[in-house]
């Protein structure tokens, strides 16, 4: 296959292009770097790559481009054999500050690649990686009790797709990417594109480049390693599952092999993705577990709520794993903590010993 990545010097976007051509398959990347111009230099993606040890593959090629761009992603579109559409604006407080942006990179550019491959080349795989921030700050709804160091939610274990997506706040970035996932939906349903939208949770993993308002895992990590301060909005009993950037590119290819309409043969599914109940953790844990592994005491302060933040987030992946039942997370907690921490530790040159590689693994039921 010939496959479309955006975004693809992300940290998803990376994962992605490295695991296709592993597979044997080509890959066109438009990605230019507006992650750099959005959060300054720490996040700048241009590494992930060149880290990746692909940049010198023969089957990929990068084009530094705007997706936004028609002529050019018409021209690419039409000779590719699947979209995998993950570039973003991909913060919810930075939406605040700019909405009409975010809009035009999450809902407007999503529309335009969804119509371009309905005109051009509509009879190939489009997945989306839509966010579960499309369910607003509903999740925060439910009753939550303090159980350990963490919120529990007392009725649900974890959250599948029948959760509402309006009659909650969301942030600019909840509502574009809500509706560019609606988009996709509509262009599987209107026009019999082979869409799916992955509903993604924490996805994580070194090439993060993570910066306070995006990446909050190798984000905290960092601050606890350079010993800068860290504002816990919300506090430290919130939970988030995890899910590595490599899970997440093997379920994007599950669907791009093999798309799965419904009964009625219309495609456009949406499916929560992350790291489910064994790769939840709180901030608490998160800072008890870098303390475990490196020593390194996190210098915290509580902070407000950020708007439309969950409480609590434990993603149910059963329709997906129903759809593709040989997929499955290969990246536990433990291994996520540890390659952030070591990356770091040589990206940064810092001092700091990497011990006690079982701190997770014991924890986990
Ligand atoms: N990281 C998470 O926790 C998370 C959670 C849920 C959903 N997602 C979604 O996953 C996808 C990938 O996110 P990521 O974590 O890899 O973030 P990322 O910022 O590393 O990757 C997004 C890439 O898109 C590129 N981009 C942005 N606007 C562009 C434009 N107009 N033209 C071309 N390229 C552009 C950026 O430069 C960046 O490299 C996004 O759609 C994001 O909303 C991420």
């Amino acid at each position: 296959m010939k496959i479309l990545v955006t975004g693809g010097i992300g940290l998803i976007g990376s994962a992605c292009c490295e695991l296709f051509l592993n597979e044997g398959h080509e890959v066109i990347s438009v990605d230019n770097n507006t992650r750099k111009v959005l959060f300054g230099k720490d996040a700048d993606n241009k590494l992930n790559i060149e880290e990746s040890g692909i940049s010198n593959n023969k089957k990929l090629e990068l084009i530094d481009g705007d997706i936004r761009d028609k002529d050019t992603m018409a021209n690419i579109i039409k000779k590719v054999d699947a979209v995998v559409h993950l570039a973003a604006q991909p913060s919810h407080p930075k939406s605040l500050e700019i909405p009409i942006e975010d809009f035009q990179i999450n809902a407007f550019g999503t529309l335009q690649l969804l119509e371009l491959t309905r005109q051009l080349n509509p009879n190939i795989p489009f997945a989306f990686m839509s966010t579960n921030k499309v369910y607003g700050d509903y999740p925060n709804y439910f009753n939550y009790k303090v159980v350990g160091k963490r919120y529990e939610n007392t009725a649900y274990d974890s959250f599948n797709e029948e959760l509402p997506v309006d009659r909650c706040g969301h942030t600019p970035f909840g509502v574009s990417k809500l509706a560019a996932d609606v988009y996709a939906q509509e262009y599987a349903i209107n026009y019999r594109l082979k869409t799916a939208t992955f509903r993604g949770g924490c996805l994580t993993g070194k090439n993060s480049r993570a910066v306070e308002l995006h990446g909050y895992l190798p984000y905290i990590i960092k601050c606890a390693l350079i010993k800068k301060k860290y504002f816990m909005y919300g506090g430290g009993y919130r939970v988030r599952d995890q899910i590595h950037s490599f899970d997440v590119a093997t379920a994007i290819y599950e669907f791009i092999k093999k798309p799965k309409p419904n009964s009625l043969g219309v495609y456009g599914k949406t499916y929560n993705l992350g790291g489910e109940r064994k790769n939840s953790v709180s901030i608490f844990e998160t800072v008890d577990a870098i303390k475990a592994k490196t020593s390194m005491k996190l210098d915290y302060e509580e902070a407000p709520d950020r708007e439309s933040d969950h409480i609590w987030w434990i993603s149910d992946m059963s329709k997906f794993r129903t759809d593709y039942r040989s997929w499955t997370i290969t990246k536990d907690l433990d291994y996520i903590f540890n390659e952030i921490i070591e990356y770091y530790i040589n990206e940064l040159k810092l001092d700091i010993a990497l011990k006690n590689r079982d701190y997770f693994k014991k924890r986990i039921k």
